[in-house]
């Protein structure tokens, strides 16, 4: 199976910052944040991937390429450990650039000729996953199970208004309905749809007769989901693990934290800066250096 990693957003809600540096190329520590939803696919199986982009995204690109330079400085140093650091992602990449902002489902549309008449899984990667098997690998098994589309959900979180909430038929399974962002008290039910999505290709005729129809203004991906659920061919999976959404500062800020409290060296400096005080113990002074 193929994927389609959706990354041509402005990142509006980080600027200045990402005016020059993409999104998905900020550091969760000392790891792009793209870094982890390529591992993701990675253990999911997946082995092509279509990066769609815009400009000011090039950082994008040169991340998955090849450093030499460095290479041959840590290969002559015997230094192995930054060697692996640098080594490029697992996978094969392909760029295209949305050159207007037109939507997650015009995004979508663009990548037809690459998934062509198989199913193929979409990434938003403001959501990132951690613990359980691979969020994408979830949907893969789902997939096999029903032959239907199907949308990653989580179960009542915090600002239902800020995601796209679904509406489930008697079965718990099946969609049947997706509201983008729905104003407090109007949400259909507590379930939101998160960043993963495993599509048939019924979505790109569903997105076609939409977008034939679409008058301005963003093109969601939901237009095509919609109109798939009404045939009953979306189902769910509700995700095991959790998700770690890094689209709003607050959220980055939270992950990062998250990350840092599973290394032992940081989490003391966490507990060190919460209890007022200097550099944990056990700095490496070195590092302020480098
Ligand atoms: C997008 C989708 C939304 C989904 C969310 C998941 O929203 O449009 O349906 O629930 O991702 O993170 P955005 O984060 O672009 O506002």
């Amino acid at each position: 199976m193929r994927a389609v990693i959706v990354a041509a957003g402005y990142g509006s809600r980080f600027l200045p910052a990402s005016k020059t540096v993409p999104k998905e190329m900020f550091p969760i520590v000392d790891r792009p944040a793209i870094d982890f939803i390529l591992q993701e696919l990675s253990e999911s199986g997946i082995e092509d991937i279509l990066l769609i982009t815009s400009r000011r995204k090039r950082a994008l690109e040169d991340h998955v390429d090849r450093e030499v330079e460095l290479e041959q400085v840590f290969e002559s140093e015997g230094n192995a450990a930054k060697q692996r650091s640098i080594a490029v992602p697992p996978g094969r990449f392909f760029f295209l650039r949305q050159q207007r902002m037109l939507g997650t489902g015009h995004a979508i549309l663009m990548a037809e000729p690459f998934t062509g008449g198989d199913p193929f899984v979409v990434v938003f990667p403001d959501d990132l996953h951690v613990g359980g098997p691979p969020l994408t690998r979830q949907l893969i098994d789902t997939y096999d199970r029903t032959g239907c589309s199907v949308l990653a959900v989580e179960h009542d979180p915090p600002h239902l208004e800020r995601y796209g909430v679904v509406s489930l038929a008697a079965d718990g399974l099946h969609v049947t309905d997706i509201v983008e962002k729905p104003p407090p008290g109007t949400e259909p039910s507590r379930d939101i749809s998160i960043g993963r999505y495993l599509y048939t290709p019924e979505i790109y005729p569903a997105l076609r007769r939409r977008w034939e129809r679409h008058r301005g203004g963003e093109f969601n991906y939901t237009e095509g989901v919609r109109e798939l659920a009404r045939g009953g061919r979306v189902v769910i999976r509700r995700m095991e693990g959790r998700r770690l959404d890094i689209g709003t500062p607050a959220g980055y800020l939270r992950s990062i934290l998250e990350y840092a409290a599973a290394d032992p060296e940081l989490a003391a400096e966490i507990e060190a800066f919460r209890a007022g005080g200097g550099d944990a113990p056990g700095e490496d002074s070195a590092a302020s250096a480098s």
